[in-house]
């Protein structure tokens, strides 16, 4: 090693050039065979340095996802190409890559490898021609290019956990924490549909709390079987099932066996985990009537998929803020909003229902503020009151559900929207106010009622009256509330009030 110091700036500014184009020679290895093979066949599509070409229009192969995958879906890209929308480090393409086949199968192995080595840290043994023999079987006969979707999928198929968002907290912790008392870094939705750390952002200490819906195909018991390093507290429909609570090594044969008798439906799913040293393992397993025993929770080996930022929208102090975009726990496109005193909501606006609302932060943009990324950005608070389909309000007309057409949202003096929305001729209008103890709503409309319209807002499930464990609502006049089927309903006649109210107030 020599070190050089330059007596001079004039020596520095012309010396170093000249010593660092000297030394290429001297630290040049030996070069890889894939290396030719990607400059000849690959480097005009994807930049010479993987960083992908024609200003953006082609993906790239560094920070990809599908290079530091699983190497058997970079082989079969290469058999037989790729088309249609694929995501790509957070932004979406839409083209088609043709089949690999003027490639001989060593140039393929060799060229897979490259990319591989270069473009992933991963260190696992090279993928060979025996390998990529069992691939050709794998997919023999299949003439069209793969659909991104379907290779996705391929080794991996999805859990049957619906809804899924994962909440990131970060801490350390010999014992599961009150995770409702403390805020999530982050939170996304989990499209796989099964419990990983794919998506975790962070190193340990974390902590994890996922939340969805399992659906169960017939009623009778269902076993759940868990084992973790470290802690995990699985509860189904608000009730613990199976803990390990503590720090402990993860040893397979050492797991909590929950027997839980559930209907058949939709049940809801949570489970806490953190992690304080150590590696981090969760297998989750359930054995469901009509349904066999099937994974919870993800191959403990699998690659970290995406890096996405975190970018907390939560609107300043006093302020509110929209957000319009595919929102986790949203059933299609949606809108959210961030209210003063921590009140966040999400409407459907295919539906005009409310069906998400909850307290802290807002959401983070990082998914979709790096190019249209895919998948559904979630609320960055866990203490949430997700509405289901049969909780949203409906609007009926002569009691069959009326068609309802958004009509988007105008904004007041205080930047406080009110979404406005056409029902059985009736334009209807809906302003939610916070304070402090929760929100009042108000839906107002405009119009000459010729049918009988009614609304059924927010049908509670459990304790009456209270949504969700968290919201309890008291309804204004003019609203009907049926209490055998707990629910709201307004009935709108010729003369009937033209607004009516309703007040939710936090629990605690
Ligand atoms: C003619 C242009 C073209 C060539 C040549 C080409 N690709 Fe692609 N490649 C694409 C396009 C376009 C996509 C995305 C297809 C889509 O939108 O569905 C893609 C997707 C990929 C992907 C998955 C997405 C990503 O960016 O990681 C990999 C991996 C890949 N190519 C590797 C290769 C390798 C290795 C070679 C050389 C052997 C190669 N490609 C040659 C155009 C090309």
């Amino acid at each position: 090693m020599y070190i050089i110091t330059f007596k001079s700036n004039f020596m520095r500014k012309f010396l170093t050039p000249i010593l660092i184009a000297a030394s290429i020679p001297m630290l040049a290895q030996a070069e890889h065979p894939g290396e030719a093979v990607f400059k000849q066949y690959c480097s005009a599509c994807h930049g010479m340095n993987g960083e992908g070409a024609g200003n953006g229009a082609f993906p790239p192969l560094r920070n990809s996802e599908w290079v530091r995958g699983d190497k058997r879906i970079i082989a079969q890209i290469l058999l037989h190409g790729v088309k249609g929308k694929i995501s790509v480090y957070n932004k979406e393409y839409d083209l088609h890559m043709p089949s690999q086949g003027a490639l001989s199968d060593q140039q393929k192995v060799d060229v897979l490898n490259y990319v591989r080595k270069t473009w992933s840290h991963d260190k696992s043994d090279d993928f060979t021609l025996e390998k990529l023999e069992v691939e050709k079987k794998r997919s023999a006969g299949r003439e069209e290019a793969w659909e991104a979707i379907k290779l996705k999928y391929l080794f991996d198929p999805p859990g049957p956990l619906q809804d899924l968002i994962m909440y990131e907290y970060s801490g350390k912790w010999e014992q599961m924490p009150d995770f409702s008392q403390l805020e999530p870094e982050s939170a996304e939705e989990e499209s796989y549909g099964k419990i990983s750390f794919r998506n975790i952002r962070r190193d340990k200490p974390f902590g994890v709390v996922w939340e969805g819906v399992l659906p169960i195909p017939q009623t009778g018991v269902t076993e759940f079987e868990l084992g973790s390093s470290d802690g995990a507290i699985l509860y189904i429909n608000g009730k613990e099932v199976a803990a390990q609570n503590e720090i402990r090594n993860y040893n397979i044969s050492e797991r909590m066996i929950a027997k839980v008798p559930l209907n058949k439906g939709n049940h809801q799913f949570r489970l806490e985990y953190f992690n304080n040293t150590g590696s981090k393992t969760v297998l989750l397993r359930y054995t469901a009537p009509g349904n066999g025993r099937r994974l919870l929770s993800d191959d403990p080996g699998r690659v970290k998929d995406r890096t996405m930022p975190t970018i907390d929208l939560t609107p300043a102090e006093g302020q509110t803020r929209i957000y319009n975009n595919f929102i986790a726990g949203n059933s299609s496109r949606g809108i959210a909003i961030g209210y003063p005193h921590k009140l966040n909501v999400s409407y459907s606006t295919e539906s005009c229902s409310l069906n998400q609302i909850w307290r802290g932060k807002f959401i983070s943009g990082g998914l979709h503020w790096t190019g249209r990324g895919q998948g559904r950005q979630a609320p960055m608070s866990n203490y949430r009151v997700q509405l289901t389909k049969e909780a949203e309000a409906t609007w009926f007309s002569e009691g069959q559900p009326c068609e309802v057409q958004y009509k988007g949202y105008r904004k007041d003096a205080s930047g406080n929207p009110t979404l406005r929305y056409m029902v059985d001729g009736l334009m209807v209008s809906e302003v939610l106010t916070p304070s402090p103890t929760g929100f009042t709503r108000e839906i107002s409309y405009e119009g000459t009622v010729e049918n009988q319209t009614t609304l059924l807002l927010n049908k509670t499930q459990g304790e009456p009256n209270v949504l969700g464990g968290k919201l309890v609502i008291t309804p204004g006049e003019g609203v009907e509330v049926t209490q055998n089927q707990q629910s709201y309903i307004a009935v709108i006649k010729p003369n009937s009030p033209k607004t009516l109210t309703f007040t939710y107030t936090w629990k605690n």
